[in-house]
């Protein structure tokens, strides 16, 4: 497919490359311009471009920059054909984003991401840590695959995402609508754990919608600590913050026995 990727940092890149790699025609842009775009990330023949190029054209717009550039970029979001998917990984965290009310308010985030644009979005990847995506990704059908949640109101817009999950080497795992995407946003039992896919269906079912902004709060105080405000890394960051998300959204792991 042809595929445009508007954010080059650690999810936008992990996707361009595992989608190049899985044979999709990929360009990928970030705000400064293809000179800066690591060129680790274009082995695979994703192609570097400015970002009005990014959203040419495309059957498939991956955006995968912070929520609180998403204003900012609307109007080149809202260039792409109706027709196309635009699959949005954001996440909500207002230490870094600034205070967005209607989200505080309750408002799922990728509803106001799709209001703000004014059209349908897919919401996936937001759930897996960028390690997790670029690491542990295994042929379909392999055991104990890890299963990432997709969320998607309009039927090609689920089929096309789950599709390119797969090819990213993930099950993908149907969770509904962007109106029920609040039960893989930060804090819940399905954000950045891991699971398989029977696990991921009971994770997403155990949700629940007024604790999960606690808890996201609570780990982002938990590595803050931790790391000495991010100046210290801790040795297999990703694999230590699978086992954190899992103790504090899931409370006890393997929950399924
Ligand atoms: N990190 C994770 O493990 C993870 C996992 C799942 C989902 N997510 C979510 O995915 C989103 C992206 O996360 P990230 O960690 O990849 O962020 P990041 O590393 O900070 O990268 C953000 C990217 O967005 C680009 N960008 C920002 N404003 C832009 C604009 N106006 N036009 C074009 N590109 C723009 C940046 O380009 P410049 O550097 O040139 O400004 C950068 O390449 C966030 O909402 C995050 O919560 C993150």
């Amino acid at each position: 497919m042809k595929i445009g990727v508007l954010g080059a940092g650690t999810i936008g890149s992990t996707v361009a490359r595992k989608l190049s790699a899985a044979g999709h025609d990929v360009k990928v842009a970030n705000s400064r311009g293809p000179e800066t775009i690591d060129p680790q990330i274009l082995v695979s023949g994703a192609r570097a471009v400015v970002a009005d190029e990014a959203v040419e054209d495309v059957e498939v717009l991956v955006s995968s920059i912070p929520l609180n550039r998403m204003v900012g970029v609307a109007p080149l979001l809202r260039r792409i054909s109706d027709d196309a998917v635009l699959i949005d990984t954001s996440n909500y965290y207002p230490a870094r984003d600034g205070r967005i009310a209607a989200i505080d308010d309750g408002q799922v985030e990728s509803v106001w991401v799709s209001e703000m644009l004014g059209r349908p979005v897919a919401k996936t990847w937001n759930a897996i840590g960028s390690g997790s995506l670029a690491a542990k990704g295994t042929e379909n059908g392999s055991p104990a695959r890890i299963a990432i949640a997709v969320a998607a109101d309009r039927d090609r817009d689920r089929e096309v995402a789950m599709g390119l999950v797969n090819d990213t080497g993930f099950d993908p795992f149907y969770s509904g609508s962007i109106t029920d995407s609040w039960r893989h946003q930060p804090g819940s039992p399905a954000y950045s754990t891991n699971l398989s896919y029977e696990e991921i269906e009971v994770a997403l079912a155990l949700a629940d919608r007024d604790r999960i902004p606690n808890r996201r709060d609570l780990q982002v105080a938990v590595v803050t600590e931790r790391t000495d405000n991010f100046t210290r890394p801790v040795p297999n960051m990703g694999d230590w913050l699978v086992q954190l998300n899992r103790a504090i959204y899931i409370g006890v792991y393997p929950f399924m026995k």
